[in-house]
């Protein structure tokens, strides 16, 4: 049974159709000995969401809302992204046989731009305010008959809940204290949240965990108002960091997750790039686990609230690593890798200097 399956009675869906899966769920939850050693931390784990199909966690709420998209005779979809959401929506419609559009931010990187592109959508690069793509998609889906399944699409918040629940079982049945992911126009986390309200719900957990939101601090337009203790976010100008995934200046699921946030105590908190890039490589270095700066935000997170605040030996802590690093090369510090080039004939004595 897969993990969609399993959680169904949680999900808006009568059928799941083996023929619109492409392998999404069930992700590897990884205990991160080797940081909390370093950095003298709880219990800390890892949701790694890289393992999905198109290797972020994009495509849990891809396959919920084609699998809505289909059951209401919609034969086009599209969606706004980042990168990302481009890709998983473009690799979904190509397994459902929907024709997809994909509306991708210009600055994306290279590699997500291709790997949205392979999959045959009608692909738009497109250069504007992001915020306001968002809106325009829902007036030219009107117009040309096209679903935009963008970040807060109702069903695609669904499919993030498993996300959740998927957590909650693997921790078998011991709760989270803290739950660390990025946010950027707010879907994923909102639908975190919404899997441990309806746990509680369920009277499964008696308690819902601390969530902790985390921006960058060159877009961050929640971090700000939640610091101000506004209820509601104003948005941003211009978006600078090297976290690209997470640059929506205007995100339509702020004010929602700002509310949500304050119901139940939980933390909307920002990191510099440096902070970021530095969690991307220890991450790699220390777990093995190669991530997106965005999905590094949620570890930068983690150590910036610790310098403020003692987490106690009974919490458990959950980063939620939400994409691959693999999808944007170009932001690494290649200065701090050693490439040796070695000929064939040199081969034993480059080694020798080298293990000696
Ligand atoms: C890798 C990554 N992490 C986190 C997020 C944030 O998700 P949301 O926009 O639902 O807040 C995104 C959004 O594009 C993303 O691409």
């Amino acid at each position: 049974m897969n993990s969609l399956e399993r959680y169904q009675d949680f999900l808006p869906l009568s059928q799941i159709h083996p023929n619109l899966l492409l392998g999404e769920g069930d992700t590897p939850f990884l205990r991160l000995e080797t940081l909390m050693e370093e950095f003298d931390l709880p219990d800390t784990f890892a949701k790694n969401e890289i393992f999905n199909p198109t290797a972020s966690f994009k495509d849990r709420g891809t396959v919920t809302a084609v699998h809505a998209a289909k059951a209401s005779g919609i034969e086009r979809i599209g969606t706004v992204s980042t990168g990302n959401m481009g890709i998983s929506t473009a690799a979904y419609g190509a397994r459902a046989g929907m024709k997809t559009f994909v509306f991708i931010k210009k600055d994306t990187s290279i590699e997500k731009l291709f790997s949205a592109g392979v999959h045959g959508p009608i692909l738009l690069r497109i250069d504007g305010d992001y915020g306001k793509l968002w809106h325009e998609s829902f007036r030219i889906g009107k117009d040309h008959g096209i679903y935009f399944m963008n970040s807060t699409d109702a069903f695609r918040i669904e499919g993030y809940k498993v996300i959740g629940f998927e957590i909650f079982s693997q921790l078998s049945s011991e709760r989270p204290t803290y739950i660390f992911a990025p946010v950027s126009s707010g879907g994923h986390l909102i639908g975190l949240m919404k899997a441990y309200r309806e746990l509680q719900q369920q009277g499964l957990v008696h308690h819902i965990p601390t969530f902790v939101g985390v921006q960058a601090q060159g877009c961050s337009p929640i971090a700000q108002a939640f610091a101000a203790g506004m209820l509601k976010y104003e948005r941003v100008d211009k978006t600078e960091t090297v976290a690209q995934s997470i640059t929506n200046p205007d995100p339509p699921g702020g004010n929602i997750l700002l509310k949500m946030i304050r119901e139940h105590e939980g933390i909307i908190m920002d990191v510099t790039d440096e902070e970021i890039l530095t969690a991307q490589r220890i991450i790699a270095e220390r777990e093995g686990i190669f991530c997106l700066p965005a999905s590094a935000t949620a570890l930068a997170g983690l150590l910036k609230l610790q310098k403020k605040q003692k987490f106690d030996p009974q919490d458990r802590i959950i980063l939620v690593i939400t994409g691959s690093g693999v999808k944007n090369i170009k932001v690494l510090d290649k200065s701090r890798m050693k490439i040796h080039d070695a000929s064939l004939s040199e081969l034993s004595k480059t080694m020798a200097s080298l293990t000696e």
